[in-house]
């Protein structure tokens, strides 16, 4: 990359010898994410303060040097992928968490600090920062936020931009801004904050942010079901949605994934397994009381609105269903190449929607496998392809293609998005029109230039300029 010997020579008097690698094997690991894109990375910073962030993005400005921010790396979407030599800015060494504000509940931390990590920490105080993901042991903050992540929690507590106070951020110019000082209420027109958070590094390097927490729930429950049919399933989410609890997690799963994490990953299942469907039911109540809850799963099994159901009598039989379904990425992952949809639909459109995409995907007789999971009860649906050991790589890759560009077709039909969570990065980017009309995207590059018109800060994501 031109100017990068100058960049890096530049940088030395400002960062340690340790922050800066060059070394191409070192480098290439912090270029890729759980998508696995092949990596090209010139090097790799590991800035210790917001002060090292300032200098690095101001003299890569002036120098013309790409940068892709980075955080754990665990995106889904290639939005952390740097493959055409640009310079990689892991935060992964900034992070410090600070002590609980219990007065306004919210916790202080750097971008680098680790989801599990803030969790921990926030526990010892009684409170949650509820965005909770699969990937919470490797993922960081600046992530979460940079791709404003669902999770697992959607349906109770909304996706990460509801959890932000107050955030930090970097412009490409070197400024240090900082977004919305903690104000609880802030009526002051635009609200930058909320602008950067899913933004994915293209406007500003997210540098701390104050989170914003919720008491821990008092009393919490899982229960796994197994159901005839997707319609089954939404009637018993209907019906939870009335129960003497507050679903925390309502999750799904085909037979397919379930064999699939039993066999890879060894885990087992306290209800049996000829179901087509599977639900992992989390709940919270205030009272300590089961009996109403007992009650009401006694009517359930009753009134046959599932075939099987079962409620987690300790925390072992809690982490155990949890397992089932958190093991399912990498129980694919560790079956084939994979390809993921994350879609949204309206709830409601849940069912008519998942039985179309089955019968389009049987329809093509495709010689790939479908796995069908997520978030059902925020409508949000994951279709991940994976292909089979006799299928070459390039005919997995072709019917794909088909199959997306069916896939996106019944999504527009139901006014649906063509990313619920994981984001757009690099993979999405050709289907954004799919969810965004064409003003949109003219209003979107013209916000891009205000914040970088030199298209230094993660090139290529999202949109091409
Ligand atoms: C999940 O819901 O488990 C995550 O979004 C990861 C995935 O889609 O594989
Ligand atoms: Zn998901």
């Amino acid at each position: 990359m031109k100017n990068l010997k100058a960049f890096l020579s530049a940088l030395g008097s400002h960062l340690s010898s340790e922050s800066i690698l060059t070394d191409p094997h070192e480098c290439n690991a912090y270029g890729t994410d759980w998508t696995r894109q092949v990596a090209n990375v010139s090097a790799v910073l590991l800035p210790r303060s917001t002060d090292q962030v300032a200098k690095i993005l101001s003299l890569a400005n002036e120098l013309e040097i790409q940068i892709v921010p980075s955080g754990g790396r665990t995106g889904l979407a290639g939005g952390a992928v740097a493959s055409k030599g640009e310079v990689v800015l892991s935060l992964s060494k900034m992070n410090r968490i600070d002590s609980v504000d219990r007065l306004s509940k919210t916790v202080r931390v750097q971008s680098g600090a680790i989801t599990e990590a803030v969790h921990e920490h926030c526990k010892q105080s009684g409170l949650l920062w509820p965005i909770d993901l699969a990937a919470k042991g490797t993922c960081e903050i600046g992530g979460n936020l940079s791709t404003n992540a669902g999770g697992v929690r959607v349906i109770r507590y909304g996706m990460t931009r509801k959890w932000v106070t107050a955030l930090q951020v970097v412009t490409m110019q070197g400024e240090i801004i900082e977004l919305n000082r903690n104000l609880e209420k802030n009526n002051t027109g635009y609200d930058l904050l909320q602008l950067i958070i899913g933004s994915e590094g293209t406007l500003a390097v997210i540098t701390e942010a104050t989170l914003k927490l919720t008491r821990l729930p008092r009393f919490k429950n899982i229960f796994l079901f197994s159901v005839t049919s997707l319609e089954q399933m939404a009637r018993l989410c209907e019906e939870a949605n009335f129960g003497p609890f507050h679903i925390t997690a309502f999750e799904f799963f085909s037979q397919k994934c379930l064999h699939t994490v039993q066999e890879k990953l060894k885990r087992i299942s306290r209800i049996g397994d000829t179901a087509p469907f599977y639900v992992l039911m989390e709940i919270e109540r205030s009272s300590n009381d089961l009996s109403e809850v007992e009650e009401w799963l006694g009517k359930i099994l009753e009134e046959s609105l599932v075939v099987d159901g079962s409620l987690a009598q300790s925390s072992e039989d809690e982490k155990a269903s949890w397992g089932l379904r958190e093991g399912i990425t990498e129980s694919i992952a560790v079956t084939g190449p994979v390809r993921k949809y994350d879609v949204a639909v309206p709830v409601s459109q849940m069912v008519p929607f998942l039985t179309e995409g089955q019968k389009m995907f049987s329809r093509m007789n495709l010689s790939i496998d479908l796995y069908l999971f997520g978030h059902f009860g925020d409508g949000s649906p994951h279709f991940n392809l994976v292909k089979k050991p006799d299928c070459s790589m390039q005919e997995f890759s072709n019917q794909c293609d088909r199959f997306e560009i069916e896939l996106f077709a019944l999504l527009k039909r139901y006014g649906g998005s063509v990313s619920a969570e994981h984001g757009v990065g690099n993979l999405k980017k050709h289907w954004v029109t799919y969810s965004r009309t064409n003003r949109e995207l003219e209003l979107y590059r013209s916000i891009k230039k205000a914040f970088d018109p030199k298209h230094l800060l993660n090139p290529g994501k999202i949109l091409d300029i």
